[in-house]
């Protein structure tokens, strides 16, 4: 039987292929790949991979299950990655893990990072930490993506994985290899304002209705009408008045609950 599985040798070789200039870090299981990040000093761009995750987190101090079959990933990107970049690194690892994922399946991208099937089931979602080191700064791009996972928890009712969609196992390895080429290539593309479009194009918000819910508990809701230069949401409330939202200030959901 053959084994998709992320495994060491075969992933340093699909990266080869695609020409990443990355350091590989594999483990078969870490508590999570930001704690094996936080125990090193990159000194270039360096990708942590693992197999499982034991105390996976994700964004909202969220657990994020981190199973077999799932792809887990910190990918340290600095000092690659230019200053004016650095505030569009949200919309630049949504677009990325967008084209790599639509090698398998479509895809398109639930404000601000999360990776979602067209009928809005989440197949990835992206934790993005600047991480401050004694000699070294960097971002790192936590990425987890639900590729051959079987199942869920009951409480996930809007994740699903590639395979549970296509029916057809795929190589980690390789789904891996295409993300961080895709990343990459777009840290060093030029025209971001092509990034930016393509990010509008996939945005599943755009045209829909909107709740936001703010850290205090309040909500308001409203039209999506697009996103900024920068990323950041914009939402015709009802009263007429328009509002350009930041990740950290708000959450979204669609009025009806169908995106969590
Ligand atoms: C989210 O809540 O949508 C973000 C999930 C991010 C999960 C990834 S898996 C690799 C990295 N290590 C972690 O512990 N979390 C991120």
């Amino acid at each position: 039987m053959i084994n998709f599985s992320l495994r060491k040798d075969e992933l340093n070789c699909e990266l080869k292929k695609r020409d990443c200039g990355v350091d590989l870090y594999f483990f078969e299981e870490t508590s999570s790949t930001f704690d094996e990040a936080a125990m090193i000093k990159p000194k270039a761009p360096s990708l942590i991979a693992a197999r499982r995750q034991t105390k996976g987190r994700g964004r909202l101090g969220r657990v994020w299950q981190s199973d077999e079959g799932g792809i887990y990933l910190s990918l340290i990107l600095k000092p690659c990655v230019p200053k004016e970049k650095l505030q569009l690194m949200t919309a630049i690892c949504a677009v990325g893990i967008s084209r790599a994922i639509e090698g398998y399946t479509p895809c398109q991208i639930k404000w601000p990072n999360d990776i979602v099937s067209p009928d809005g089931k989440k197949l990835c979602g992206i934790l993005i930490k600047l991480s401050t080191g004694e000699t070294n700064s960097a971002i790192n791009v936590g990425i987890g993506i639900n590729a051959n996972n079987e199942s869920f928890a009951d409480e996930l009712k809007y994740a699903s994985s590639i395979y549970k969609i296509t029916g057809k196992r795929l190589n980690e390895n390789a789904l891996t290899a295409s993300t961080v080429s895709e990343i990459l290539k777009i840290c060093q593309s030029t025209d971001l304002s092509l990034i930016l479009e393509e990010y509008r194009k996939r945005l599943i918000n755009l045209g829909k209705r909107v709740k936001l819910i703010y850290p205090n508990g309040n909500e308001e809701s409203g039209l999506c009408t697009g996103a900024d230069n920068m990323g950041a949401l914009i939402v015709k409330k009802d009263s007429g008045e328009e509002l350009c939202l930041n990740s950290g200030e708000v959450s979204v959901r669609g009025v009806y609950g169908e995106y969590a």
